[in-house]
C-alpha cells in the first residue's frame, strides 16, 4: 500500500476477508475495536469469535462466490 491511511480489503476464495490498514471496527455489541495491520473477518459464518475469523472455515466447505449473492 502506498498511503498509510489507505485500507485494502481482500477477498479470499474459501477463507476470511483480509483487511490491511488501520481502522475502527464497529461491533454489533455497540463497542468499537481499533484494528491495525491485517484483520481477518469471517465470511463463512462458522467462527466462534465473530466477526473475526477463527479458522473454523478450514473445517467447513464454503463457496465464496455463493456467499456474495
Ligand atoms: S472465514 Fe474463517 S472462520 Fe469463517
Amino acid at each position: 500500500m502506498e498511503n498509510a491511511n489507505q485500507i485494502l480489503v481482500k477477498t479470499t476464495k474459501n477463507g476470511p476477508y483480509v483487511i490491511k490498514g488501520n481502522f475502527t471496527l464497529d461491533l454489533p455489541t455497540g463497542e468499537t475495536k481499533e484494528c491495525n495491520g491485517s484483520t481477518f473477518l469471517c465470511q463463512c459464518g462458522n467462527s466462534q469469535n465473530k466477526p473475526f475469523c477463527d479458522e473454523s472455515h478450514k473445517k467447513s466447505v464454503i463457496d465464496a462466490a455463493n456467499t456474495w449473492f
